[in-house]
């Protein structure tokens, strides 16, 4: 493997192209999995999946697994999910709730806070085990929540979670906000799907507005070939109950990936802190005001205003966000109520988890439409979903060869402007602003100063894919 100086890494990024290492030397994906994942506030999931006192969900941050577990305090704790004795996990369930975990190997037990417990013929040792401090599952260092969402970093230093979200967290703010009752809640299980392409590719596409005309055109045509649905709007959670609303979901949705180019350009897209960014005003009014006509979205909206108020609740309704990417491993869809966690497996192979949200107090049959949107976008049978993958494996190909240095993301540069505190907007819509935003990220990530890194001293390998595709 190649090893690279500081200036080498930053001769990789320059202001309108990156070089194609970027994507496809491993060695820049162990010193990534270090610097980047061992630095920055990693998305880990929402606190209703564990609601109750010993409830636990296992994952990955870069190659450390995890457990991210509710003690019996109710206090949130991501403890590395390694036996203190010979090292193997002590978890291996997709989740659960448990008031013990046991290593299989020789039976030492630890309590959700990590202390250990147990240990089977405790006499054979000198003196007592149990209790020690330096025999306790490992604490990941910090771990903090934004209105529900885990996050954590295995750096001990850095700043705090609020400060690396900076104005991307009112896209929490607009999923949360949404809900009548104030909560949303994780439901309707998860889809999990791979590609063989590097972690970067999802992050880029979610927010590429040039791609879906061409990615996307087979359902694009398709769908135009449909009659019109009747009423409703997925964004919104207002669609007819019944039988077709998948049906008009879907269309409506194909539809807007074929949208002319002076649609695309006139949407905001928007760059922050930290390579974080989002798109926004994705739906048009017109589309809103259908969607109001709905006796569902009328139900909700009436639920929305008793608790915030008619303003408000038009004001929050207002919102028209697409996707928002928290660099480096989260993109989400607050409007849609989809937050998909990114899993870098190797330097060309990726895992991205969808979870799915409901808005507490609207009603139920918003909830169908959110699981069937989740189909028609990250399930796994998905029309759309699929075209992106080929896409991303495709690129990964195609960046794998050595005969081309550069990637070129020059759309719109120069053309930036200020925004609301801590945003740049693209000066259109179809800029690349955002690709250029995360490689100035990525960049900062790994020329960084030791003193700010990570506590990791050497790179990991990333977590083979059989651990990664236990059954749920
Ligand atoms: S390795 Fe875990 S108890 Fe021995
Ligand atoms: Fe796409």
């Amino acid at each position: 493997m190649n090893s690279y100086t500081n200036e080498q890494i930053a001769d990789l990024v320059r202001p309108d192209r990156v070089h194609h290492a970027v994507y496809s030397d491993p060695a820049l994906f162990a010193l990534e999995m270090k610097r980047i994942f061992g630095r920055a506030w990693l998305a880990l999931g929402h606190e209703s999946q564990i609601a109750t006192p010993g409830a636990f969900f296992t994952t990955h941050m870069a190659a450390e697994p995890v457990i991210v577990v509710r003690d019996l305090e109710g206090e949130i704790r991501v403890l590395v999910n390694r036996c203190t004795h010979r090292g193997p996990l002590v978890c291996h369930e997709a989740r659960g709730e448990t008031r013990q975990f046991v290593c299989p190997y020789h039976g030492w037990t630890f309590d959700p806070t990590g202390q250990l417990r147990f240990v089977p013929m405790e006499s054979s040792y000198a003196s007592s085990l149990c209790g020690r401090e330096d025999l306790a599952l490992a604490h990941v260092p910090r771990v903090a929540s934004y209105r529900g969402f885990i996050f954590a970093s295995l750096a001990a230093e850095g700043e705090s979670l609020v400060d690396f979200l900076g104005p991307v967290a009112s896209s929490y703010d607009d999923i949360v906000d949404r809900a009548p009752a104030g909560e949303v809640e994780v439901a309707g299980g998860m889809f999990r799907h791979a590609y063989n392409g590097n972690w970067k590719l999802v992050l880029e596409n979610h927010i590429d507005t040039v791609h879906p005309a061409f990615v996307h055109q087979s359902s694009v045509h398709a769908a135009r070939e449909q009659p019109d649905a009747e009423s409703g709007d997925a964004s919104t959670g207002g669609s007819r109950a019944g039988a077709t609303s998948f049906a008009d979901i879907q269309i409506r949705q194909m539809r807007q990936n074929g949208a002319p180019p002076a649609v695309w350009e006139r949407l905001g897209i928007f760059a922050g802190p930290n390579g974080h960014g989002y798109m926004g005003d994705y739906h048009s009014d017109d589309r809103l005001v259908v969607a109001m006509a709905n006796p569902v979205f009328a139900e909700y909206r009436a639920a929305l205003s008793a608790r915030v108020g008619a303003e408000r609740a038009t004001q929050i309704l207002s919102t028209h966000r697409f996707n928002t990417i928290v660099y480096p491993n989260c993109s989400f869809m607050s409007q849609f109520r989809q937050y998909r966690i990114v899993q870098p497996i190797a330097v060309d192979r990726t895992i991205v988890n969808t979870f799915s949200f409901r808005l507490k107090g609207a009603p139920e049959a918003m909830f169908r439409d959110t699981v069937a949107f989740a189909n028609i976008v990250n399930g796994t049978a998905s029309e759309v979903l699929t075209d992106d993958l080929e896409v991303y494996e495709r690129a990964q190909q195609g960046l794998s060869s050595g005969l081309v240095d550069w990637v070129y993301l020059g759309r719109g540069l120069g053309g930036d402007v200020p925004d609301s505190p801590g945003l740049r907007r693209g000066g259109m819509g179809t800029s690349e602003l955002p690709m250029r935003n995360q490689f100035e990220a990525w960049s900062r990530y790994m020329t960084a100063e030791d003193a700010t890194a990570t506590n990791r001293a050497t790179p990991r390998m990333a977590p083979s894919a059989s651990t990664l595709n236990k059954p749920l």
